[in-house]
């Protein structure tokens, strides 16, 4: 065994995550080598406190420096009716972008007041489903959406609250992939085309116009250009209310330090403040940003094999996690019973698919791995479970949450039967 001395686990791990007393990570009291002995692997594994614990904290940085404000849960980071119902109950809303995240908030129990259904391409069936389901917010994204919207909230004889989306043509720094703050982009309306898109929705007496949706980009890790972005709309005029979405980045590895909720709210509530003024009400919508640490993912790992590197191939992989293929995120790596250990072997943590592309982890240092062993990859708890899929028929793992030493299972395993669940 490598030497631990001094060595802790990096703030990529959950909170209240521990090295115990016989050396295993333990996760909500849990000792993660059990837990995957008790539940299987590939394994999601929430820490509630965790998650609980950040929910809280963003809507108070909110409500401590404006009155009226609201946090939305962007469901799309971890669509899972128990993640949305535990943050439901910390007084969480949350934002769906289609009719099946909008049945799980649903079903989650959210307050449909405190739903804003987005989507660049929402069909009639998802926009009466909306309207049906009475949700605060329907974010308009084009103007055919807008005629089409109208006509049914007329049929309903319901005047439904939308928001205009604008592209500030702000940019931040970060993956292409996951920009959308750029007037050439596929979502809303560029500024120079708002003006009458906020004009056509004024005249339409089936709508009513409470304010603009902005939504820049996704794992920020500075914090200009939301207050950029602030700015860019207020040029607009002034409305009741303005939803700034989401954005804000994690840390995945342990030399990222993202800013904390507390600035990220300083910078948007301290552009508001300073362009639109102190009364209006102000919407956020974290995804990545309450979820992606409260998660790891459990493996075993099922081969090592050494050519020119050595490959440390686990039973998941890109039907798991599909990040670092998408995005050429990067991930950490550890062994379970011993997750301290230092200056193990250069490792690349290969997935079980058929493709070359499918590495979860380069270059991670990894103590003598071997089959059997059960490998953790932190930080998977924003967009893993939600962009899971049954490439090469692997079913979908389960996700458990664990508190106090108490662990339970919230979503199943898939089984082949469930693979073969919607033939006809
Ligand atoms: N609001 C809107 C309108 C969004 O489109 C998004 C994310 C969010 C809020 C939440 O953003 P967040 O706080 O999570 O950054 N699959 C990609 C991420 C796509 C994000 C899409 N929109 C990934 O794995 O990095």
């Amino acid at each position: 065994m490598t030497a631990t001395a001094g060595a802790q686990l990096s703030h990529v791990y959950p909170r209240g995550s521990r090295v115990n007393e016989r050396g295993h990570l333990e996760l909500g009291g849990c000792d993660a080598v059990e837990l995957a002995g008790r539940f299987g692997t590939p394994l999601y594994v929430v820490v509630e406190d965790d998650l609980r614990s950040r929910a809280r904290e963003v809507a108070d940085a909110l409500h401590a420096r404006h009155a009226n404000g609201g946090v939305l849960f962007a469901s799309k980071a971890f669509p899972c009716t128990a993640v949305l119902r535990a943050l439901a109950e910390e007084g969480l809303g949350c934002d769906v972008a289609s009719g099946g995240e909008l049945a799980l908030a649903l079903a989650a129990g959210m307050d449909p007041a405190g739903i804003c259904m987005h989507g660049n391409a929402k069909s009639e069936r998802e926009l009466r489903e909306a309207l049906d389901a009475r949700v605060g917010h329907i974010v308009l994204d084009s103007l055919h959406e807008l005629r089409l919207l109208a006509g049914l909230a007329e049929q309903l004889g319901h005047a439904q609250e939308v928001l205009l989306r604008v592209t500030p043509d702000v940019a931040g720094d970060t993956h292409a992939k996951i920009s959308t703050g750029q007037a050439d982009s596929k979502f809303g309306f560029s500024l120079p085309e708002a003006p009458a898109a906020i004009e056509a929705v004024r005249s339409t007496p089936s709508l009513s116009l409470a304010g603009l949706h902005v939504h820049i980009g996704s794992q920020l890790l500075e914090l200009a250009p939301f207050a950029a972005a602030v700015r860019a709309v207020a040029s607009l005029g002034r409305f009741d209310v303005y939803n700034f979405g989401g954005g804000l980045g994690v840390a995945y590895t342990a030399d990222q330090r993202p800013p904390s909720f507390q600035s990220w709210v300083q910078t948007i509530t301290g552009a508001v403040h300073q362009q639109l003024g102190e009364g209006v009400r102000l919407l956020i919508e974290p995804g990545r940003a309450l979820v992606a640490n409260s998660t790891v993912t459990l493996y075993t790992v099922q081969t090592v094999k050494r050519n020119v590197s050595t490959w440390v191939a686990v039973d998941g992989g890109m039907s798991d996690n599909l990040r670092p293929m998408m995005y050429g995120a990067r991930y950490e790596a550890a062994l379970a019973d011993r997750p301290l250990a230092t200056g193990g072997e250069r490792c690349h943590v290969a997935g079980k698919h058929c493709e070359s592309g499918d590495v979860l982890v380069r270059d991670a240092l990894l103590d003598d791995p071997a089959p059997g062993d059960v490998l953790v990859t932190p930080t998977t708890g924003a967009y893993g479970y939600a962009m899971a899929n049954n490439y090469n028929g692997v079913p979908r793992p389960p996700v458990v949450f664990v508190r106090d030493g108490q662990a339970r299972a919230v979503v199943r395993r898939e089984t082949y039967a469930d693979l073969m669940a919607r033939d006809v």
